[in-house]
């Protein structure tokens, strides 16, 4: 297992380009396999998660030929079943359920369970393919979902919102079901506007993605199209925060600020310099920061994935902030890392208070996810002294070249096998 060692304190400068968005990624390959041809695409993110999901498409009997951050995929899909060992792995593999159950007519998937952030359910999934007419049963450990489907009026709202992979399954098997389907408080997430694109490329014929109903019309059949993934915001505002905690001036290239709208906002009240570009925009950061109130909520709200990225920062601030937690309630696993590099964080049922420190110290830490992993990191680059943070596969999942992309601008941060005890 490798380790991140991070000299912390020194400003980042530069500039920094941003990957193609990993959950636009996931769920757009698995769209590829709702077509009759092949599809080719563009900046995909080179990350452990998309790797595992090729994996598993490629295990189904399709074609990949990959080069850089492009994807041949030729949806030759001869199984419909993915396995516990994957879908363990990678709770995102669910995204496989709606496109196998409309392409194949039957599918076999294992149920996520839980994981570090808290419980996952997917009875909004299940949900909205009952309505499109498939026979669901569970079977040890297993959704085995058949039928043909025909379109319906389906509400996904759940109790912290909608579901976004939910949305994603759902659009997808509505594409090749017989009629209409509408969905009513779909999740709006930039990533799920750029499937819903693909998908129209292919021959779907989807309306609204993005806002706060979205109507399909079934058709025939998809055919495979070329397409470019949008850029990651999550790893933008992770870099965006680097920047800043680390008192530095870094310019985000190949970012759309407008999906980061809410971070900016927030981080312009913590008094943290933004000046935006044409397709990116610069960071900057001198004055101490000032605390913040927020809480996540999905989009167009403050992202989840980004509370522990912010909490790091907000340490730093002069004051109390408080940081509540409206999709995972549990999403606090990482704070107990953090405290220990002099974070001083309470947490209280569903909020964190992160009572601001002048300096976060040096110290060995764990990563739990993926994003608790980045805010390691980035605590890391503003601590004094020497971090070293360990279980980095999970940071490996979203980040692609992060060491590089990290000494790019002048970090001192190496990557080194952990030495077993
Ligand atoms: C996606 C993102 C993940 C992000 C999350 C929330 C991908 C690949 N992953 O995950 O990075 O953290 O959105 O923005 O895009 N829920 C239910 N029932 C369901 C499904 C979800 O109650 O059937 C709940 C979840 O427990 C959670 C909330 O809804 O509290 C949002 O989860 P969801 O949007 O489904 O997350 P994912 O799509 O899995």
């Amino acid at each position: 297992m490798d380790q991140i060692i991070i000299q912390g304190g020194y400003p980042l400068r530069g500039e920094v380009h941003i990957s193609g968005a990993k959950n636009s990624a996931l769920p757009i390959l698995a769209a590829a396999l709702l077509a009759e041809g092949k599809s080719i695409l563009k900046n995909i993110p080179r990350v452990k998660d998309v790797d595992t999901m090729l994996k598993i498409i490629s295990s189904l009997g399709a074609e990949i030929t990959q080069r850089g951050d492009n994807i041949e995929l030729n949806p030759t899909v001869k199984k419909s079943f993915a396995s516990y060992e994957f879908v363990s792995t990678m709770r995102a593999s669910i995204c496989l359920l709606g496109p196998l159950l409309a392409k194949k007519g039957e599918v076999k998937i294992s149920l996520p369970g839980g994981c570090a952030i808290g419980p996952r359910p997917v009875d909004l999934h299940l949900k909205g393919l009952q309505r499109l007419g498939a026979e669901i049963k569970i079977e040890d450990g297993y959704i085995v979902a058949r039928g043909e489907l025909s379109g319906n009026n389906i509400d996904l709202r759940g109790p912290f919102g909608s579901s976004v992979l939910a949305t994603a399954n759902i659009m997808m098997a509505a594409c090749l079901a017989k009629g209409k389907t509408t969905i009513f408080h779909p999740a709006r997430e930039p990533e799920l506007v750029d499937l819903a694109n693909f998908l129209n490329k292919m021959g779907g014929d989807i309306k609204g993605a993005g806002g706060r109903k979205i109507e399909i019309e079934g058709v025939k059949n998809l055919e495979g199209k070329k397409h470019s993934i949008i850029p990651d915001r999550i790893e933008a505002a992770t870099y965006i925060i680097a920047g800043a905690i680390s008192r530095g001036e870094v310019e985000i290239k190949e970012a759309n600020p407008e999906h980061l709208s809410f971070l900016l906002k927030k981080l312009k009240q913590a008094g943290v310099q933004i000046v935006l570009r044409p397709r990116g925009l610069i960071v900057r950061a001198k004055e101490r920061f000032r605390p913040l109130h927020l809480a996540t909520a999905p989009y167009p709200g403050f992202p989840t994935d980004v509370q522990p990225l912010i909490s790091v920062l907000l340490s730093l601030a002069e004051g109390k902030s408080v940081v509540k937690e409206g999709v995972y309630p549990n999403r606090f696993v990482y704070i107990g890392e953090l405290q220990r590099m002099g974070a001083n964080i309470i947490p209280r049922e569903a909020e964190i208070i992160i009572q601001g420190v002048n300096l976060l110290k040096g110290a060995k830490v764990m990563a739990s996810d993926i994003r608790a992993g980045a805010a390691l990191i980035l605590a890391g680059l503003a601590a004094e002294g020497e971090t070293t943070v360990s279980r980095v596969y999970h940071i490996d999942r979203g980040y692609e070249d992060l060491i590089k992309k990290l000494s790019g601008l002048g970090a001192k941060i190496k990557r080194k096998k952990e030495r077993s005890s």
